[in-house]
């Protein structure tokens, strides 16, 4: 089938508008699963669009075929497609809550290396405008090279096959600064060269100071401050799509690109916001230490435990229970015995609402997500903001798997690695339960005092099955 030109052009206007709607959608979680449904609809009709456009000899999709190469073309889009399709589906379908960030940050790395193959392949290729395509080339491959090692670091820290902690090298803020002076000195240069050799030996020697910067970026980045800079590489896989989309006179990846883009600045923003830092400050480094599972050095006292039974009598008697889920949530998968928990409490008139960290967990929403998929009513989750204020009369606050983002040291401690970072007040609840397997700490590697106030009292083990000792006790 051949396709004409405007005929491409009305499509991508179309899957353009389809991934605003999905973007619009995912924004609430009562229009998340239709807001996904258009972004799929959309990305369908961007790809078999660019197919079709590329197989009819049109230059829209970056792949000029000649009309007559068409069928040559499909024999290697297809399997192409086939094989990247199927990788996708079965690592969407066989990984676990847990290991999504790492599997979204190792994604962006593509998107990062894709932008970098792009950019190298088009330095071959003549333009019309020479200087401009130049510019393009330098900033694709730039911005590729930085998302594409960046990305991968992530990755690593993430999937903890690599400490959290930040990489400290002496003048790390002047190494960047440094890196990002010689990519526009050498911008400059690239477009004043003539001999082909030059050209190429220095677009690789860029696109290696891009790669360690990439590299370093991440690596000095600590534990706590990680949630921005997930958000941070997804921003930029989008501006490196974007560039990709100018190299190849595609405007779909361009609109896309810029979506991602944009999108994921503003969730950076979001992220800083809720950690109470500023961007400048998470570039330059070094918040949140070692991601410990030791316990750390205060000495706050003797903490109290509680068994199942305890919390049970507890819970019979409280009319609000305030529940704040944390990493130790996913990890337990305990969602669907929190959810049943919840169930049978509110049979009961017990009025339970959940408060919810914006960094808990690993990933953006990712508290959000679990109780989604447990089936909890929406209107009953709340953000950190909406509830904060509700603790003085909250009776009873369970908090499952969660550790930094109920730290009152953020509050009380001005030398402490998480100090300034706003977090949920649930220590001024009655009485507060705390779901986890030890006295280890967060992410962050800091102790939190919680766990020794009056009124907290430990409940050890894995989450999912106290709170299943718990349903049973009830
Ligand atoms: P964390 O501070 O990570 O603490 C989780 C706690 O869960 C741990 O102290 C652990 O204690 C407990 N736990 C682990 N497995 C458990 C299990 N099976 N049963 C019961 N408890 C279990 O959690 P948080 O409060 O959600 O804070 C999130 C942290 O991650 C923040 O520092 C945040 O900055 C960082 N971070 C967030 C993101 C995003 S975007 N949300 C991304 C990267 C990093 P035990 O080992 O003693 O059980």
């Amino acid at each position: 089938m051949s396709l004409s030109y405007s005929l491409v052009q009305g499509a991508y206007i179309v899957a353009g508008l389809l991934f605003i709607l999905a973007l619009s959608g995912l924004s609430k979680h009562e229009t998340a699963r239709q807001g996904n449904r258009f972004g799929v609809l959309g990305m369908s009709i961007a790809l078999v669009v660019t197919i079709l456009a590329a197989t009819s000899g049109l230059s829209v999709a970056g792949l000029e075929l000649s009309a007559g190469s068409g069928a040559k073309g499909l024999a290697f889009i297809i399997p192409a497609v086939a094989i990247g399709g199927a990788i996708g589906i079965w690592r969407a379908r066989s990984v676990e809550m847990t290991g999504m960030p790492e599997l979204i940050a190792i994604l962006h790395s593509f998107v990062g290396l894709a932008a970098v193959l792009v950019g190298w392949n088009s330095s071959y290729e003549s333009s019309p405008y020479p200087k401009v395509h130049d510019v393009e080339v330098f900033v694709g491959v730039f911005i590729g090279a930085v998302t594409f090692t960046g990305s991968i670091v992530a990755y690593l820290k993430l999937s903890a096959k690599i400490k959290s902690a930040p990489l400290m090298l002496p003048g790390r803020n002047l190494l960047n600064l440094g890196a990002i002076g010689a990519f526009v000195v050498m911008t400059i240069a690239y477009l004043t060269l003539d001999s082909t050799f030059a050209r190429q030996s220095l677009l690789g020697l860029m696109t290696l100071v891009a790669l360690l910067l990439g590299w370093h970026l991440v690596a000095s980045i600590g534990g706590g401050d990680m949630p921005v800079v997930v958000s941070m590489l997804n921003s930029y896989s989008g501006w490196a799509a974007a560039a990709a989309g100018f190299l190849l006179g595609n405007d779909l990846l361009i609109i896309t690109g810029a979506l991602v883009g944009s999108s994921g600045a503003y969730l950076s923003y979001i992220m800083c916001r809720a950690m109470n830092r500023s961007f400048i400050s998470v570039i330059a480094g070094g918040f949140g230490v070692e991601g410990g599972t030791s316990a750390g050095e205060g000495d706050y006292g003797e903490h109290r435990e509680i068994q199942p039974e305890g919390v049970a009598a507890l819970l019979t008697e409280a009319r609000d229970v305030v529940i704040t889920p944390g990493y130790g949530m996913a990890t337990a998968q305990a969602q669907y015995a929190v959810a049943d928990l919840t169930r049978k409490l509110r049979e009961r008139g017990v009025n339970v609402r959940f408060g919810i960290h914006p960094v808990a967990g690993r990933l953006p929403g990712h508290m959000n997500v679990l109780l989604a998929e447990a089936k909890v009513p929406y209107d009953i989750v709340l953000e950190m903001d909406e509830i904060n204020d509700d603790f003085p009369e909250t009776d009873v606050v369970l908090v499952i798997g969660a550790n930094d983002t109920v730290n009152p040291a953020a509050i009380d401690e001005p030398g402490s690695p998480i100090a300034g970072m706003p977090v949920l007040h649930v220590w001024e609840a009655k009485d507060v339960i705390v779901f986890k397997r030890s006295m280890a700490t967060g992410y962050a590697g800091v102790q939190n005092p919680l766990f020794f106030k009056e009124n907290t009292s430990m409940l050890f083990g894995d989450a999912r099955a106290r709170v299943d000792d718990i349903l049973a006790a009830l």
